[in-house]
């Protein structure tokens, strides 16, 4: 396996060709897990807000939890770049904010980018924050701190306007100096198109196979999360059963006094 991913060596794997694997991760055991699995890029996505804090979006979520979660995810990892979600009003209110706030979660969270919503709107913000030396990853499509302007978590590009408009996003956010654009929520043919014309990689979520790689929600994909499967997940796994069957046994046995057994105790 590689050395340790950079934003460069993301960079480079658009050029070469190789599909980036990119999962959530939101503290340390995962992180560990993922890590030595050999995924290359580990997100601390504010998706936190709803799969670890039960939240109905991500708008809830704060800095100071994200900064807390990414050194988490930080000290289990080795190999992965870690990149920090940037959370609502987190960067959207002066460059002056954005910039420090951005500068937190390298020097309080480890982390070696972070990522922020919005094309257009936030080319000079994500110009700012790479000027200070720090990697960004786009985000366009769509966008889940926007959710109360889309209506709820649709499909967007649908409709010729719109589609034009996420092809104008991407390509600020190009302009703007990122090094990687996540594409959510999109119709895979807009997808592609998008992955055609910028030079940085695009890593796809419900965008289909024509992205240079892919991101899910980890809580998603290992079948952990029950209260609704998006369409493009896959579920590599049913988690939630494994995990419910051993605290069932557990139960049981402690019921009926088997455990601890003799094996499991000191002498
Ligand atoms: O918050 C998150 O987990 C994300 C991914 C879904 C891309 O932004």
């Amino acid at each position: 396996m590689a050395e340790k991913v950079t934003a460069p060596e993301i960079m480079k794997m658009k050029r070469t060709g190789a599909k980036i694997t990119a999962l959530t991760a939101y503290d340390y055991s995962f992180a560990r897990i993922l890590d030595d699995a050999g995924i290359d890029i580990l997100l601390v996505g504010d998706s936190l807000g709803s799969v670890i804090q039960g939240h109905e979006s991500t708008l809830p979520v704060t800095l100071e939890e994200m900064i807390y979660h990414t050194r988490a995810v930080a000290r289990g990892r080795k190999r992965a770049l870690v990149v920090a979600d940037m959370p609502f009003l987190s960067y959207q209110v002066s460059l002056e904010e954005a910039k420090r706030n951005a500068g937190r979660f390298l020097r309080e969270g480890g982390a070696e980018a972070v990522k922020i919503e919005g094309g257009v709107q936030m080319l000079e913000t994500i110009e700012a924050i790479v000027q200070m030396g720090i990697p960004v990853m786009g985000h366009v499509g769509l966008t889940p701190q926007s959710i109360h302007r889309f209506g709820g978590y649709k499909v967007q590009g649908k409709e010729k306007e719109d589609r034009e408009k996420i092809i104008q996003d991407a390509l600020a956010v190009e302009e703007g100096g990122a090094f990687s654009v996540v594409l959510e929520g999109i119709p895979m043919d807009l997808a592609q198109e998008i992955t055609r014309r910028v030079s940085i990689p695009t890593i796809g979520i419900g965008a289909g196979m024509h992205c240079d790689g892919q991101v899910l929600v980890v809580h998603d994909m290992l079948g952990l999360f029950d209260m609704y499967t998006p369409k493009f997940v896959k579920r590599y796994a049913e988690l939630r059963d494994v995990m419910a069957d051993a605290v069932k046994r557990f139960i049981a046995e402690v019921r009926e006094g088997s455990f601890p057994d003799d094996e499991h105790s000191f002498h």
